[in-house]
């Protein structure tokens, strides 16, 4: 398995210091609000979309150094990530994110929500003093997808009816879109010409698909204790993954266990039991398997270079992880 220390060791001089960075960017407009986003910056994270931000950057500028520019989008990466973070485990009523109680666990839902907006909102300011009007309508695009995402994937809770292209969709707005569109940004500050910006776009795109079919199968087979966030929580309350999608096609009851809601006891145990004899997960793992296949396609232009090679073991790393 490739860990994070050796895949990020070009940008980790960056990473520490975008670490400090954001703690001081959160700012102290008021004390809560603060508090709820510094508790989570502070627990960490693995700090992938920045990493794969500073990357870029770097694979893209091999005859100077990056500029303050780039390490600026990749710490408004890593913003709206949390702020979408903070907002989703108020949706999805999650106790622990990042190993540590969540902000609406801690401070409420009412702060929670807050803290979400204001983390966007700040991010928005950032976004905006970078000067690229560009840059601005790429990233301003996901805090879009972001909502959209969190909207489709709440209305289709329960459905057994839901296609492997709709839960695409789904993805492409919940994760996709920010690894897609700040990968393009990161070119887009390089000057890079527009069909190398667009094939980073689809290097984000494919590599964040992956990601997030990994993080549903995550969701069936890791533990709390090595996410850091509850496990088996999705198909509990309706939010239908790869492996069950794959699962429907062969196993016509599960259809009945999701539309009584696994009300009745043995339920869910007995959705587990037919998904894994539809070979769901590996089904799924095939499909983030061609995704992240795809995405290296995508860098095939970029010059040879540590940081590119990064980026390719990228692909690698988003399959084999663990949490
Ligand atoms: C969690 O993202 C949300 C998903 C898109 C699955 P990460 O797994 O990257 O979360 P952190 O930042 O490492 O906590
Ligand atoms: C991704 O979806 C979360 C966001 C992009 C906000 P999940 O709902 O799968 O994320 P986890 O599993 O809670 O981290
Ligand atoms: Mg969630
Ligand atoms: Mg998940």
């Amino acid at each position: 398995m490739t860990s994070t220390t050796s895949l990020f060791s070009p940008v980790e001089a960056d990473l520490r210091l975008l670490s400090e960075n954001l703690k001081q960017l959160v700012g102290n407009r008021h004390p809560i609000l603060s508090a709820a986003a510094e508790h989570l910056f502070g627990a960490g994270g693995k700090r992938l979309r920045p990493a794969i931000v500073l990357l870029i950057s770097r694979a893209t500028m091999l005859e100077q150094d990056i500029t303050s520019r780039h390490r600026r989008l990749a710490e408004i990466t890593e913003m709206i990530h949390t702020a979408s973070l903070v907002h989703d485990d108020v949706v999805d009523e999650s106790s622990v994110r990042r190993g540590v109680p969540t902000v609406h666990s801690l401070f409420g839902n009412r702060i929670a929500v807050l803290a979400g907006d204001f983390l966007f909102a700040q991010s928005s300011w950032y976004l905006a003093n970078l000067d690229n009007l560009e840059v601005v309508k790429l990233l301003s695009e996901v805090i879009m997808d972001l909502a959209a995402g969190e909207i489709q994937q709440g209305l289709n809770r329960f459905d057994a009816s839901l296609s492997i292209e709709a839960y695409l969709q789904k993805s492409y707005y919940k994760t996709a879109s920010l690894i897609a569109n700040s990968a393009k940004a990161a070119g887009v500050l390089s000057d890079v010409s527009s069909e190398m910006a667009q094939n980073l776009y689809y290097y984000g795109r494919h590599l964040g698909l992956a990601f997030q079919i990994v993080d549903d199968i995550l969701d069936f087979t890791g533990s709390t204790d090595v996410l850091g966030k509850p496990s088996l929580s999705d198909l509990s309350s309706g939010n239908l993954t790869a492996p069950t999608l794959f699962a429907l096609k062969e196993k016509p009851f599960l259809e009945v266990l999701i539309d009584r809601e696994f009300s009745q006891e043995g339920d869910l145990e007995q959705a587990l039991q037919l998904i894994n004899e539809a070979k769901g997960i590996e089904r799924a793992r095939e499909l983030a398997t061609q995704n992240a296949c795809i995405a290296v396609e995508y860098l095939a232009d970029l010059p040879a270079s540590e940081s590119r090679q990064a980026l390719v073991n990228m692909a690698d790393y988003v399959l084999s992880r663990l949490y």
